[in-house]
């Protein structure tokens, strides 16, 4: 890396007492380097230590292991430094209920230690780019989800910070919600070319924006790469014909036409539905294996009634990596994990 990265960590590591005095690993040995101006996205199921994760480094937690540096201070030894250059949106919020949403941006950027002049500056640009110009007289308590989302990325922008952590900041939101506050996300990244950090358990979100992923399970790192790459990596593409044949006959013949065409490393899978049996076969570049797979069967006198081509998931990915779906373990109610946390970080006065 040519620039020096804006998060360093080496080996850093959590364990909490858990009930009955058992030791939780809540992080282990975490090891990363990001670069600045990138967006990265930590995702992982419930539990996997994403939070955790983040509390270290924004300094909110004390790490039990190892050591990290964001914006070039450590966390430990110098989180004053590092907390004033940064901005941390938590998984909860404690808003101020009755509060307008202006007044609530204000005192933040008292709270940060900035003048009134400049406060009302920074207030007034995020406002904008934000999209809060019809949200400014509301109480915070009049706010919907996405809303709120948004007011609260405001907060933690009022001190400018280089890099902000998001801690799940779409978590519970309907769909059109989430992708609005994503566009305001892209849109800020434009603007300021702030560093994002921000957590997941949404795999579109992390495969679509995040130019670098990190899968977490289990309080470790188990991938590390982009999207795409982890996709074609660990993946691969899948092919689905329907053959008009029994399930040995049917495997024997794309076993067959595979090795015909050249295709190695195939095994497929076969299942009956009624009269035809549906063959799965996970394939390299499987846009240009199926017109082959299909020339082969042909010659073979094998009947295809359909074919599909799908593209690797980053659920995939992760079946592949832990032998589960993420998927599954996506939670339907949000906010059930461990204590609630501050909403910002900053350096009062
Ligand atoms: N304050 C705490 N005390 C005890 N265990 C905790 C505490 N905070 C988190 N944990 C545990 O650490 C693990 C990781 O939690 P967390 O970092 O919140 O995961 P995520 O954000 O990925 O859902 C979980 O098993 C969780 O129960
Ligand atoms: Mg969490």
């Amino acid at each position: 890396m040519s620039t020096p990265p804006i998060i360093s960590a080496r080996g850093l590591s959590k364990s909490f007492r858990g009930p009955g005095g058992r030791t939780v690993e809540a992080v282990s040995d975490l090891t990363m380097d990001v670069a600045p101006g990138t967006l990265t996205a930590f995702l992982g199921p419930n539990g996997a230590g994403k939070s955790t994760s983040l509390r270290m480094l924004t300094t909110l937690l004390r790490p039990t292991g190892g050591s990290a540096s964001v914006c070039g201070f450590d966390v430990a030894r110098q989180p004053a430094e590092v907390r004033a250059r940064i901005g941390y949106i938590g998984q909860k919020n404690g808003a101020g209920q009755y509060q307008r949403v202006r007044d609530e941006l204000l005192s933040q950027g008292a709270l940060y230690g900035l003048g009134r002049a400049e406060t009302r500056r920074r207030v007034d640009e995020l406002v904008e780019a934000l999209g809060l110009g019809e949200l400014v007289r509301r109480p915070t308590m009049k706010l919907s989800g996405g809303q709120r989302r948004r007011v609260d990325i405001a907060l933690g922008l009022i001190p400018g910070p280089r890099l902000l952590f998001l801690d799940e900041p779409t978590t519970g939101l309907d769909p059109q919600s989430r992708a609005h506050l994503w566009e305001h996300i892209l849109g800020l990244r434009r603007r300021y070319g702030t560093t994002l950090f921000l957590t997941t358990h949404y795999l579109d979100e992390a495969d679509q924006f995040a130019e670098r992923v990190m899968v977490v399970d289990r309080g470790r790192i188990i991938a590390d790469d982009t999207a795409s790459r982890l996709k074609s990596d660990l993946a691969g593409d899948r092919i689905t014909l329907t053959v008009d044949a029994g399930p040995a006959a049917a495997v024997a013949a794309v076993r067959g036409a595979a090795d015909a065409a050249g295709v190695t490393g195939t095994a497929p899978e076969a299942d009956r539905t009624g009269e035809v049996t549906r063959v799965v076969v996970a394939v390299d570049h499987g846009e240009r294996v199926l017109p082959a797979l299909l020339r082969a069967l042909e010659r073979g006198g094998h009947t295809v009634r359909t074919a599909e081509l799908t593209r690797p998931t980053l659920d995939d990915v992760f079946l592949r990596l832990t032998g589960r779906s993420l998927r599954e373990e996506e939670p339907g109610v949000p906010g059930t994990g461990p204590a609630p946390e501050a909403t910002s970080v900053g350096v009062p006065r």
